[in-house]
């Protein structure tokens, strides 16, 4: 694929998103302190990073799960038909669950993925974003926690990519097209 020319204008540092990361950890530990085990839930593949370093900030016990829905493609324009590409491998009837995704855009995804552990039982089931783009929603949907609400921009780093590039940025940026 060819991606048009661009650059990336820093947005948020890795400093500002550590400290938000340490923030949101202690927040969760706290609504979750009575937990029996919290299953967290990242959505593939942008979470992967704010998984990794949100899950060593929680006090809790843990396990790990991945699920991977379709939403972008390539492109910048979502893509309302969400697929749910790779499954669960636990069974989350019962347990406390926190689904951890990177950016909240449309909503589409989310709801979708809400509605579809919603109907495995779960005894809590909430939501942590790194990135919400409220502009954007089509789907009146709000995770619990936020790290940072930004504007209508395409953004990439700390995991999330444009076009499979740039998920190893230690920050995020905004990425401009150059005309
Ligand atoms: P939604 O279904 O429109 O809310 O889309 C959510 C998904 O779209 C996110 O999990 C991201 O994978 C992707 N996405 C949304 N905005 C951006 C962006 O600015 N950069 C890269 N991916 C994005």
């Amino acid at each position: 694929m060819v991606i048009a020319p661009h650059t990336i204008e820093p947005m948020i540092s890795a400093q500002d998103i550590a400290a938000r990361v340490a923030q949101l950890a202690t927040e969760i530990t706290t609504y979750f302190h009575d937990t029996r085990g919290l299953v967290v839930v990242g959505l593939l593949r942008g979470s992967f990073i704010f998984v990794a370093d949100l899950v060593r900030a929680l006090d809790l016990p843990i396990e790990i799960d991945f699920l991977e829905a379709s939403s972008y493609g390539d492109m910048t324009n979502s893509n309302r038909n969400v697929r749910i590409l790779k499954d669960l491998r636990g069974d989350i009837a019962g347990r406390d669950v926190l689904i951890v995704e990177d950016i909240v855009d449309t909503g589409f995804t989310l709801n979708h993925v809400l509605a579809l552990l919603r109907t495995r039982s779960p005894n809590r089931l909430e939501v942590c974003a790194l990135l919400d783009k409220p502009a954007r929603r089509e789907v009146d949907i709000t995770a619990k926690w936020t790290g940072f609400t930004i504007p209508d921009a395409f953004v990439v780093g700390y995991g999330i990519d444009f076009a499979q590039a740039n998920r190893n940025l230690p920050y995020i940026g905004q990425v401009r097209f150059v005309p």
